[in-house]
C-alpha cells in the first residue's frame, strides 16, 4: 500500500511533497524518497524507515518546523516541480536503492509507482538485452527504463507506448528533465487523483496527500494517461483518444478525507479489500501455474519432512487461520491443528522439530499469539508469522515471515486484514501443495487463476450487496440475538461474522457449525431470530439446505449467503445474498464481505462507533 505525490507549479515545492506524503502514511510503508527537478538536473534523495529518516535525509529533522528552502540535498533555486513516494516493499528488499522515485539510464526520467508490474521480469530481460542497466531490484523501476526505450522528444507518447505494454495493476508518475513543467501519470487499478489548483497541479494516490492545498479533483480511470502542467490536467485513453472530464469539488473536511470520503474508518477498510487482497498476492503469483513463498527460505527438505502444521491465533487472525486449515488440508493434504494462541500457551503442547507453527497476528504484537510462538519455537518447531506489520514481536521471534499487505487498519474491527490473512494463508495451502507434489498441476493452476481473480470479485461484491445489506440490517437493527450456521468452510465465515456482530453492534451472537444445531442450540429459534447461513456453493451444500429447511421450520428468518447462479438456496431462505462464483475453498473471502457489511451497517443504525468499540483495543498486549 505505497503512496504517491506529485507536484507542478509555482511554489517550492519541496516541503509540500513531505506533507503530501505525510497524509499517506496511514497506509503503511518501509521506505520513503522525493525527486526535485531544478535547472534541468533531478536530484533523488531516499531513506529506509520512515518519513523521519528521510526528513533528515534532506536536511530537516523531525523537529524542526518545514521551511521553503534550504536543505543539503536541495538544488538551488528551490524545484518547483517533483515527485514523492512511500514504499512498501514487494519486489526487492527493503533498501534505499529499491525506494522510490527510480531513474532511467540518463537520469532524466524519474518515476514513482503503485502497485504491481507482472510482467517485469520479461520486460527486464528484454531491456537487458537491448542495453539497459538496472540499479534496483524493483518492478517499479522497469517503468522508467520502459519510458526512456519510447521517448522520443515527447513525455506523454513515452509514456502512453511504455503503458500499452505493461501488465498488472499499478498506478504511475513520471517526470523529464527536460520537461520541468509536466509531469504524467498513468492508472491501472490502483487509485490516482489530479488535484488542480491556481497556477499548480498535483497529482496523488489518495486525496488527502493535498487537500490542504486544493479540494478540485479529477478522478483517473483505468487505462488512463494524465499529462500535468501547472495550468491544469489533460487525459487520454491508452489509445490516445482524448477524454473529457469534469473537475469536482471535495467537500470533505481534513477527518473525512483521511477517511478517504467514507464516514467511517471500519467502511473505508472494507472497501480497501480488493487492494489489500491484491497487493497480498499478485507478486506471489509470479507467472499462470505456480505460487513462488520462495521469500520464507524454508527448504525443500523440512516441506518433505513436515509431519504436520499448527496454526495459532486470536479472534479474527483465528478464524482466517480455520479457512487456511481447509485449504492446507484440501490441497496439501497436509495435517492442520488450529488452536486459540490463549489456550495453547498454557496447554503443555506436543510439538516438535517437523512441525511447522503459524502464528497469524496482524499487529505482530498480540500477547497470547507471541507466547505461544515463542513456547513452540523453543520446543523445537519450526515458526512462521503471518502479519501485517513489518518489524513488529511477531517477525522477530519467527523463524520465517509471510506478510499480508493490508496497508495500516484503523478501525478497532479487523476486516480488510482478515481478507489479506486469507488470502495469505490460500498462498501457503497452494505453494505447499505444489512444493510436495501433492496435488495435479492442472488443478493448481485453475486455484490459481480463480486466486487471481478475487480482488475484482470482492470490489464486484461490495458494489453489487451493499444497498441490499442496508435494507436486511433495518429490518433487523433491533433484533436481540442473531445465530449464524454454517458447515466445512462456511463455518470460519460465520465465526467471523458473529464476532464482527457482537463486537461492534453488541449485539449477542453465537456461531456454529450446522450439523450441530439439533444437539442444542435449536432450541434458541423463534420468530424473531435472524439466522445468517453460509450457503456457498460446496460439496456440502445438500446439507446446508436441509440445517435451511430445519431452522424455517421453526419460524426463524433466514439471511443466507449464496453463490450467484444458484436457484435452490433462494427457495429455502427468507432472503439471498449472492456472492460471485469461484473455487469453492475460495468462497470464504466473498462470503465474508456481506457479513462484514451486515454488523456495520446494523451498528450505524443503532448509532454505535463502529471505529472504537467499546472495552476494545486494536492491539492487545495484556496477558
Ligand atoms: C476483531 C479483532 C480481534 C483481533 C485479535 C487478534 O475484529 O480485530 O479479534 O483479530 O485481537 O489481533 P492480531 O491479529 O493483531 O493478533
Amino acid at each position: 500500500m505505497c503512496g504517491i505525490v506529485g507536484y507542478v507549479g509555482g511554489r517550492p515545492c519541496r516541503d509540500l511533497l513531505v506533507a503530501g506524503l505525510e497524509k499517506l502514511e496511514y497506509r503503511g510503508y518501509d521506505s520513503a524518497g522525493i525527486s526535485l527537478l531544478t535547472d534541468g538536473h533531478v536530484e533523488t534523495v531516499r531513506a529506509v524507515g520512515n518519513l523521519s529518516n528521510l526528513r533528515a535525509a534532506i536536511g530537516l529533522d523531525a523537529d524542526t518546523p518545514v521551511s521553503a528552502e534550504g536543505g543539503v540535498a536541495v538544488a538551488t533555486p528551490p524545484a518547483t516541480i517533483g515527485l514523492g513516494h512511500t514504499r512498501w516493499a514487494t519486489h526487492g528488499r527493503v533498501t534505499e536503492e529499491n525506494a522510490h522515485p527510480h531513474g532511467d539510464c540518463t537520469g532524466h526520467i524519474h518515476i514513482v509507482l503503485n502497485g504491481i508490474v507482472e510482467n517485469h521480469t520479461e520486460l527486464r530481460r528484454e531491456l537487458s538485452e537491448s542495453g539497459h542497466a538496472f540499479s534496483s531490484e524493483t518492478d517499479a523501476e522497469i517503468v522508467a527504463h520502459m519510458i526512456e526505450k519510447h521517448y522520443d522528444g515527447d513525455l506523454t507518447e513515452a509514456v502512453r507506448n511504455a503503458f500499452a505494454e505493461l501488465r498488472g495493476h499499478y498506478a504511475f508518475v513520471a517526470m523529464h528533465a527536460d520537461h520541468p513543467d509536466v509531469l504524467v501519470a498513468a492508472r491501472q487499478e490502483c487509485p490516482l487523483i489530479v488535484g488542480v489548483g491556481e497556477g499548480e497541479t498535483f497529482v496523488a494516490s489518495a486525496i488527502p496527500a493535498f487537500l490542504a492545498e486544493t479540494r478540485d479533483v479529477l478522478g483517473l480511470k483505468n487505462g488512463e494517461i494524465v499529462t500535468v502542467t501547472p495550468e491544469g490536467a489533460r487525459i487520454v485513453e491508452v489509445d490516445g483518444t482524448p477524454v473529457e472530464r469534469e473537475i469536482e469539488e471535495v467537500t470533505w473536511d481534513e477527518e473525512a478525507a483521511e477517511k478517504g470520503g467514507y464516514s467511517t474508518f471500519m467502511l473505508k477498510e472494507i472497501h480497501e479489500q480488493p487492494d489489500a487482497v491484491a497487493e497480498t498476492i499478485t507478486d506471489r503469483i509470479p507467472d499462470a501455474d505456480s505460487v513462488d513463498l520462495s521469500e520464507l527460505e524454508i527448504s525443500q527438505e523440512f516441506l518433505n519432512d513436515l509431519r504436520r502444521i499448527v496454526i495459532v491465533a486470536c479472534g479474527t487472525s483465528y478464524h482466517a487461520g480455520l479457512v487456511g486449515r481447509y485449504a492446507i488440508e484440501q490441497w496439501a493434504r497436509v495435517p492442520v491443528e488450529m488452536d486459540i494462541a490463549s489456550e495453547y500457551r498454557y496447554r503443555d503442547p506436543v510439538v516438535g522439530t517437523n512441525d511447522l507453527v503459524v502464528g497469524i497476528t496482524q499487529s505482530g504484537e498480540t500477547a497470547d499469539t507471541l507466547a505461544a510462538m515463542r513456547l513452540a519455537r523453543e520446543r523445537g518447531a519450526k515458526v512462521m508469522a503471518l502479519t501485517n506489520v513489518m518489524g513488529s514481536q511477531a517477525t522477530r521471534d519467527a523463524d520465517t515471515v509471510l506478510y499480508t499487505r493490508a496497508g495500516l487498519e484503523m478501525g478497532v474491527a479487523a476486516t480488510k486484514t482478515f481478507t489479506a490473512q486469507t488470502a495469505a494463508m490460500y498462498l501457503l495451502g497452494i505453494w505447499l501443495a505444489q512444493s510436495r507434489d501433492a496435488w495435479p498441476p492442472e488443478k493448481i493452476a485453475e486455484v490459481i487463476a480463480e486466486l487471481k481473480g478475487i480482488p475484482s470479485k470482492i470490489g464486484t461484491t461490495l458494489a453489487s450487496v451493499e444497498e441490499r445489506v442496508r435494507a436486511i440490517a433495518r429490518s433487523h437493527a433491533e433484533a436481540r440475538f442473531f445465530l449464524y450456521l454454517g458447515r466445512n468452510i462456511g463455518l470460519p465465515v460465520c465465526l467471523e461474522g458473529a464476532l464482527k456482530m457482537k463486537e461492534i453492534s453488541y449485539i449477542p451472537t453465537d456461531a456454529y457449525a450446522a450439523g450441530e444445531m439439533k444437539h442444542g442450540p435449536i432450541a434458541l429459534l423463534d420468530e424473531s431470530t435472524p439466522v445468517v447461513c453460509v450457503a456457498t456453493d460446496s460439496p456440502i451444500l445438500e446439507k446446508v439446505l436441509s440445517n435451511i429447511a430445519e431452522v424455517r421450520a421453526r419460524g426463524a428468518d433466514v439471511i443466507a449467503i449464496a453463490t450467484e447462479g444458484n436457484t435452490q438456496v433462494a427457495e429455502v431462505a427468507d432472503q439471498t445474498l449472492y456472492v460471485p462464483k469461484t473455487d469453492w475453498v475460495l468462497q470464504p473471502i466473498l462470503a465474508v464481505l456481506p457479513l462484514q457489511l451486515l454488523a456495520y451497517h446494523v451498528a450505524r443504525l443503532n448509532n454505535l462507533n463502529v471505529d472504537q468499540p467499546r472495552n476494545l483495543a486494536k492491539t492487545v498486549t495484556v496477558e
